[in-house]
This record gives C-alpha cells, structure tokens and sequence, in this order.
C-alpha cells in the first residue's frame, strides 16, 4: 500500500520475464566495481545495475503507526512501543515511481492498483490466489525471518503474507539489484524474495521511529497533542534527513478544535517514510540520507497542537515475541 497523493509515472510494461531485461553486459561480482551512488540514475548500459540500483535509486524505508490491526481474532497483533514495517520502496531519483514491474513475480492477492498504471488502460495485474509468500521462505529454513515479520511487518485489514506479498511485487520487483538475473546461474527459486526482505528489515531496524520519538518525550497519548515540528524535529536530528511524516483521520479545519483555520492538513500521525540513497547494493547499507521531497514532506496539519499521535486499542497489542 501506499498514500495515493505521492505522483505516479508508471513506465511501459514489456512483456519480456523482467522489467529491465538484458540490463547488464557484466556479471555482478560487486566487490570488483566501485560502488556507485544511486542517484543521480545510472547509465544501465554502462554499469552493473546488479550492483548499484541503477533506476529506482531513491529508497523509502517506510513505517506506519496504527491501533489497532483488524485481525485481532487472528492473533494478528502489533508490537508494543514499536512502529510497523510497511515497506522499502525504489522510488525515480525525481521522486515519481513506477510499480507491479515483473508479472512473473506476482504474488499480491489484492492487487492495488489493479493495473499496471492504475489506469484503465494499463496491463491488468491479475490477482494472486498461489500459496502466500511467507510459505516461500520454508524451503531456506527461515522460521527466525518469518517470526520477525509475524511480529513487526503487519498488515491493517489484511492477513500480513498477502501485505508481504503486495509489497515484494508491487514494489521489489522495481529494483534493478532485486533482479533474478543478478543471482547467477546458481539462483534459488525465491532467493531474491528472502533476500528482500531480509533488506527492508535492515533499513528498518535502523530507524527506530518510537524510541527516536520517546527520548524526545513524544509517545502515544489520547489525551494530548503535539505539533508537526515536534515530531518531525527529533527524527531529524536522529535519522540526518526530512522524512515524509504522513497522517489520517480528520482534517483539522473540520475538527472543532481547527474552526475557522485554514489549516486542511490531515490529524492522526501514522506514516514516516525515510529517504536515504544507496552506494552500491542497497543490501549493502551503504546509504545517505536524504530530505523528501521539498514538495510534499508531510499531508499532516502544521497547526499548533493539531497532531494525534494516538494510543493502541486494549487488546490490539502484544509484546513482541522476538528482539526489534
Ligand atoms: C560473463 O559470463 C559469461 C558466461 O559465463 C562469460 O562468457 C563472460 O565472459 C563473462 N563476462 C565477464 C565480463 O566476466
Ligand atoms: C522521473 O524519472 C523517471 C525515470 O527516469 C521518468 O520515467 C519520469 O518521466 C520522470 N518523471 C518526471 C516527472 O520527471
Ligand atoms: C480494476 O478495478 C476497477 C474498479 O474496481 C474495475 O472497474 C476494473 O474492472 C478492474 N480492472 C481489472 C483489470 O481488474
Ligand atoms: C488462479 O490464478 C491463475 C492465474 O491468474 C488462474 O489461471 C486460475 O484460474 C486461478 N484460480 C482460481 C481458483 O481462481
Ligand atoms: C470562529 O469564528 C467565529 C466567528 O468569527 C467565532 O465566534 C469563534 O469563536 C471562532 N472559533 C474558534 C475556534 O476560533
Ligand atoms: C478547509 O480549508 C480548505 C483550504 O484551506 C478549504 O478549501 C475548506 O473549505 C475548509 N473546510 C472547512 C470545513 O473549513
Ligand atoms: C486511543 O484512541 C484511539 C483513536 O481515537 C482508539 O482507537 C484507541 O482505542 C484509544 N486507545 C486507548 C488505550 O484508549
Ligand atoms: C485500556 O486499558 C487501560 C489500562 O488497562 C485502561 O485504563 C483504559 O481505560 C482502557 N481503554 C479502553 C478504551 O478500554
């Protein structure tokens, strides 16, 4: 899932096994090439686009902040006193991005959008109804992996394996150095699938949004309010670069407490994407921060006060059953 106000350029679907085929004339043993920075994009046919992400290089760690999850009754909890993973998306260096980007690979059962470019006349992204993509993650005997994504990369309103399975296609299959053929004739089925996700856990294990929050005395309160630049101020400071703070609910000019404001920005904190460019692989880590875009850092209300950042529902909650 993703805000529908960030802009969408969606390139042309080829009808070719890869979204970028014959990307590479080398053979991607990355430790013999200087890492490259991901943005600006890269010449494809000059480098290595298994070993620097060569079209998506703008990478989004994103998180969200819910309360509850909707399958409650399925014991599909969320983490106490931590934030939810959501993704980690290659967004275009102009921040634009494409999605759905090899259909060989498509393992969303819920696709959305429905279409390749979420118009009418796109390629139709046909709905997954295969086994879920945790169950790809058995034949690597990574039972510790999939306990950690049962407990921090949780869906609201949907089982997390089909949320997982919307992110990697939707959006993993965007990276150039997610691609199968920068795998080798040794590839795994499904190899890029654990490494994936094994990638967006690193990036998010870096950003601990609650704790950064909760040693600047911001925590989750229903009786009190904070202002934009109060929670924007300590993740920046914490992570070197203005992320994207994304919230819901009410606009605040609709609220009581915003009559007669001019201030329409949104009231419930629960989104914090962070930019960052990548040298080389981004399974590498070796990544910059960057701002988001100077165009559209925050939908949230930038009023006094006007920010919920609210607590979980009783019962909604768990104490996760293994280390953030
Ligand atoms: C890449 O691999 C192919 C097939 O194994 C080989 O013929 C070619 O020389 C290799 N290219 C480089 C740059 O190593
Ligand atoms: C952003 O970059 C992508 C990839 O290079 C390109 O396809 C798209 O047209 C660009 N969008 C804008 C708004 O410049
Ligand atoms: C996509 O969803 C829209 C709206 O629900 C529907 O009208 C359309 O038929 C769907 N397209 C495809 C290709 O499934
Ligand atoms: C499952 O999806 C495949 C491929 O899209 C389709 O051919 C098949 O009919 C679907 N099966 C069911 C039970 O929906
Ligand atoms: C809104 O404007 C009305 C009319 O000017 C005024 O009576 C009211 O106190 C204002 N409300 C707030 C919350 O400022
Ligand atoms: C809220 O503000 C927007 C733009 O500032 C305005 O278009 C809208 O009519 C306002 N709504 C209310 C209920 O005041
Ligand atoms: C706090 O408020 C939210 C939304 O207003 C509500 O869903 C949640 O249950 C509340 N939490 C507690 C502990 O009361
Ligand atoms: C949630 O639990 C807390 C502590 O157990 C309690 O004080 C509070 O009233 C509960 N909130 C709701 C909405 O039930």
């Amino acid at each position: 899932m993703r805000s529908t106000f960030a802009a969408a350029a969606v390139l042309a679907s080829s009808a070719s096994a890869q979204l970028y085929p014959d990307q590479s004339p080398y053979n991607h043993t990355c430790e013999l090439q200087t890492p490259l920075l991901s943005c600006p994009p890269q010449n494809p046919s000059l480098v290595d686009s298994c070993c620097v992400e060569t079209f998506g290089g703008l990478l989004l760690s994103t998180q969200f902040w819910s309360t509850y999850t909707g399958g409650e009754s399925e014991s599909q909890l969320l983490p106490q006193d931590t934030w939810t993973l959501h993704g980690l998306w290659p967004d275009f260096c102009n921040g634009s991005y494409t999605q759905y980007c090899d259909l060989t690979r498509q393992y969303d059962p819920i696709p959305s959008p429905n279409t390749t470019t979420g118009k009418p006349d796109g390629v139709p992204v046909p709905a997954y109804n295969g086994s879920n993509i945790g169950t790809f993650l058995e034949p690597f005997g990574k039972y510790d992996l999939l306990e950690y994504m049962d407990n921090f990369w949780i869906a609201q309103n949907q089982d997390n394996p089909g949320f997982w399975g919307h992110e990697f296609s939707k959006h993993a299959t965007c990276y150039s150095t997610f691609n199968v053929a920068c795998y080798g004739p040794q590839y795994r089925k499904h190899e890029e699938v654990v490494d994936f996700f094994e990638t967006a856990i690193r990036y998010y294990k870096r950003f601990p949004t609650f704790a950064w929050l909760k040693d600047a005395d911001i925590t989750p309160s229903n009786s009190t309010t904070y202002s934009y630049a109060d929670i924007r101020d300590p993740l920046v400071k914490q992570h070197g670069g203005l992320p994207f703070i994304g919230c819901t609910g009410p606009r605040f000019n609709t609220t009581a407490a915003g009559k007669n404001s001019t201030d329409n920005g949104y009231t419930v904190l629960s989104e914090v994407w962070y930019y960052e460019y990548a040298y080389g692989r981004p399974q590498d880590m070796r990544t910059i921060p960057t701002d988001a875009s100077a165009t559209y850092f925050t939908n949230c209300a930038k009023a006094e006060g006007a920010i919920h950042y609210p607590e979980r529902t009783n019962g909604s909650v768990r104490v996760p059953t293994i280390p953030f």
